[in-house]
This record gives structure tokens, C-alpha cells and sequence, in this order.
């Protein structure tokens, strides 16, 4: 019999040199720079080119690679017309649905080569928030706001999404939300896209599987739900009853939990920090207030079985005190992700083998057919 790895769980398929993960106790690299450096000093933009080309720019070579960032938000007409034709759909499935219809303008499209898979993904980065905001305006029955060049990647995102100047403390909240989703090694949408990559398909389908596996409330989907936990919840001391009723009906709570983490999730410090910050500041810490209760009273007894909170526990917070709904928070996430699925594509590239595990079979055989009139 051979040995089934349910879920993959632990098996090493490939190298990368993407990000290192030690789960025990909770550090995560990318390219080998620490998360909380890049969290504390960096950018977006910075870390996309870290993840893209394999070191920290200069001065020269990032202002560079920003305004190509820049020049590449706007996404064809027909592109908002198939956004305006899916208004009523999820914004991940329009954000699917949007990347896939931009692979019938791209003239890089076919090319796998390293130069084209990074043309692709740079303006894939470019074009994402502009997909996601497009749709957002027309399914709320407004027009498009058209990129503004004189403002950073997450800046820009925000003016689209709200066609307002956003403030400079708000931009810097979101730029770091970006950099601490910007890549995380093999998880589930991350293989996904691989698995795409592996048959030489090409860096939109693998984006659009990202996208599509991102999706679940067991992976990007969790922010969403912990949220939604938080406003049933609504008050502090309603948190302990709440989440009982889920664990003793053998649920789960959103937001905890990590198929490598077992201890703390690195990414979570410095939302747990900002999302005290925003509720003070917006004279709302309840939210905050609930969150922690939960963490520090009700899943404490969890951490000695390795289950911590996880960088989407105090996002759903963020984006909720920053006016955005709630349908929207995953593909925040994967507008974050784009440059490590883009990352991953590249690495598998490079290195290819077709990505084809086995399954064991376990059904019956060689049974007899027998025609449909004798059933
Ligand atoms: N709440 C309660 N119990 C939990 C939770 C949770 N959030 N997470 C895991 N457990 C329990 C499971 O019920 C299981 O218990 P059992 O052994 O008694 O059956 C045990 O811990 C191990 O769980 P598994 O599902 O085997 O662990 P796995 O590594 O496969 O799970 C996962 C990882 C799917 C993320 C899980 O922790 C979960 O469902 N969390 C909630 C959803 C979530 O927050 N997802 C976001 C993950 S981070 C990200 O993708 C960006």
C-alpha cells in the first residue's frame, strides 16, 4: 500500500528562493529579508521588485520600476465591459473573470520565457487594483475612476475604489497589508498557479487559478469570515458563548490556525499592532476589543495544539474600519499576491516538471457493464 500524504501535508515538491517559512516558530523570509523588516521600512513597490528580480533595488532602478508600475494601471474598454457584463458577480470571480478576459489583450500572452513572465506579472500587479475597483464602481451603478499617476500602487487603489484623495496614514496601513500578502511559498493558491505553470500554460491562467483557489474561507476567504464573526459577536463579552457554540458543533474560527504556522503567524503582529491604532483612532476599539478577547480568553487553550492566530485574524478589522465591504477583502489579498504568484510561475518555470501526483484508488473493479435497458 503506498503511503498516502493527504492534503500534501509536509511533502517538499521543488525548491523555491522565493520565501523561507519555519513555521515552529513563526519566521518568514522573502528572498531572505526578514518580513518585519519589510513590514517596518519598506514598500509595496520595493518588495515587488525583491520578489521579481531577486534583490533590493537602487534608488535608480525603483523609481524605474515604479513608474512602470504606474504606466501600466489603465485596462482596455473592453475589459470594463466584460466587468460591467459580471457586475452582479462576487469581486473574486470578477477579479477572475477580469484577468482573464486581460489575456486576450496581452501581447506577451503565449511568451513563457523569464522577460515576458515578468512583463506579464508587473502588469498584472499594474492592472489588478484597477479590475477590482471597476467593478466595484459599476456594481454600485458609478463609473470607473481612471488610475491617478501621481499616487503609490495602494494610494492609488484606494482613490479608485472611493474616487476620493485617500490620506497618507491610510495608504501606508494598505501598502503594508500589501507587502505582508505579497508571498507565501507553496500555500494552496500559490500550488495552484504551479500546477497551472507545470503544463506550460501561461502566467494569466496561472494568476486566474490563483485566484479562483485563493478564493475559500479556508484560505483568502478567512478575513471575510472573521469579520462577519465580529459584528454577530458584537460585544466583548458575548465572545466566549459565540465561539463555543461553533467548537462544540466541531467548527472552526476564522482567523486561526495554519497548515505551517504553529506558532504565531509572523504576519500578524503588525496588523494585530495597526488594527488597535485604527479602531482608537476612528473611536471605534471595540472591534478590536472583541478580536482580542477572542485570541486571549477563548483560543488560548488552543496554542498547545499550535493553533495561533494568522495574518487574516486582524484584517478583516483594517479594511472594515477603512469603509471597505466586506466582499472585498479577499481580493485585497490577492491584489498583494499577484508578484508571489507571478514568483512562483517564474520559479517553475525555470525548472519545469509537470506537476501529476497519484491517487490511490479505492473504488470498485472490473465490474461488469451491463447495457441500459437490463439497469
Ligand atoms: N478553529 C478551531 N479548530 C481548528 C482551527 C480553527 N481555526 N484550525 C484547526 N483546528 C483544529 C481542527 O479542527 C483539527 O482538529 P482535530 O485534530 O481535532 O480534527 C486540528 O486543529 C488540525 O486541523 P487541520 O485542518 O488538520 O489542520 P490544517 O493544517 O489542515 O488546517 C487551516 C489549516 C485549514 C488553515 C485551519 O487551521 C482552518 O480551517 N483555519 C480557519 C480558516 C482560516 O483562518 N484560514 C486562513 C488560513 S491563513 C491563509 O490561508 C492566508
Amino acid at each position: 500500500m503506498p503511503e498516502i500524504m493527504k492534503g500534501l501535508k509536509d511533502v517538499y515538491f521543488d525548491n523555491t528562493e522565493a520565501s523561507f517559512i519555519d513555521g515552529d516558530v513563526g519566521k518568514l523570509l522573502y528572498r531572505g529579508y526578514s518580513i518585519h523588516d519589510l513590514a517596518e521600512k519598506s514598500t509595496f513597490e520595493e518588495v515587488v521588485y525583491l520578489l521579481l528580480y531577486g534583490e533590493l533595488p537602487s534608488q535608480s532602478e525603483l523609481t524605474d520600476f515604479d513608474a512602470k508600475l504606474r504606466a501600466n494601471r489603465r485596462i482596455p474598454d473592453q475589459v470594463i465591459e466584460v466587468l460591467n457584463l459580471v457586475q452582479n458577480s462576487h469581486p473574486m470571480d470578477a477579479l477572475r473573470t477580469g484577468i482573464s478576459a486581460l489575456s486576450a489583450f496581452d501581447e506577451d500572452v503565449t511568451d513563457n520565457s523569464p522577460e515576458a513572465t515578468i512583463r506579464k506579472g508587473i502588469r498584472l500587479t499594474a492592472m489588478g487594483p484597477t479590475l477590482v475597483a471597476a467593478h466595484h464602481r459599476l456594481r454600485q451603478g458609478l463609473e470607473p475612476v481612471a488610475p491617478n499617476p501621481d499616487l503609490n500602487h495602494a494610494g492609488n487603489f484606494l482613490y479608485m475604489l472611493f474616487d476620493e484623495m485617500p490620506d497618507e496614514e491610510t495608504v501606508k496601513l494598505l501598502d503594508v497589508d500589501f507587502i505582508l500578502h505579497a508571498e507565501h511559498g507553496a500555500n494552496a493558491s500559490a500550488f495552484g498557479a504551479r500546477v497551472a505553470a507545470s503544463t506550460l500554460s501561461d502566467l494569466h491562467s496561472a494568476v486566474t487559478t490563483g485566484v479562483g483557489v485563493l478564493k475559500g474561507p479556508w484560505h483568502g476567504g478567512a478575513a471575510e469570515e472573521v469579520m462577519r464573526m465580529a459584528l454577530d459577536i458584537g460585544q466583548p463579552e458575548n465572545a466566549e458563548e459565540y465561539c463555543r457554540n461553533i467548537l462544540d458543533n466541531g467548527g472552526r474560527i476564522m482567523g486561526f490556525g495554519h497548515r505551517v504556522y504553529k506558532a504565531e503567524d509572523p504576519r500578524a503582529r503588525h496588523l494585530r499592532e495597526r488594527s488597535k491604532a485604527l479602531g482608537e483612532k476612528m473611536g471605534q476599539p471595540k472591534w478590536f476589543e472583541i478580536l482580542t478577547y477572542l485570541e486571549e480568553n477563548v483560543m488560548s487553550k488552543y496554542r498547545d495544539r499550535g493553533i495561533f492566530v494568522n495574518v487574516d485574524f486582524f484584517a478583516g478589522s483594517i479594511y472594515y474600519l477603512l469603509g471597505i465591504p466586506d466582499d472585498l477583502f479577499i481580493s485585497i489579498f490577492a491584489l498583494g499576491r499577484i508578484p508571489g504568484w507571478t514568483l512562483q510561475c517564474l520559479e517553475q518555470f525555470d525548472d519545469n516538471i509537470l506537476i501529476r501526483p497519484l491517487l490511490e484508488y479505492t473504488g470498485g473493479m472490473d465490474l461488469e457493464y451491463t447495457p441500459i435497458e437490463s439497469r
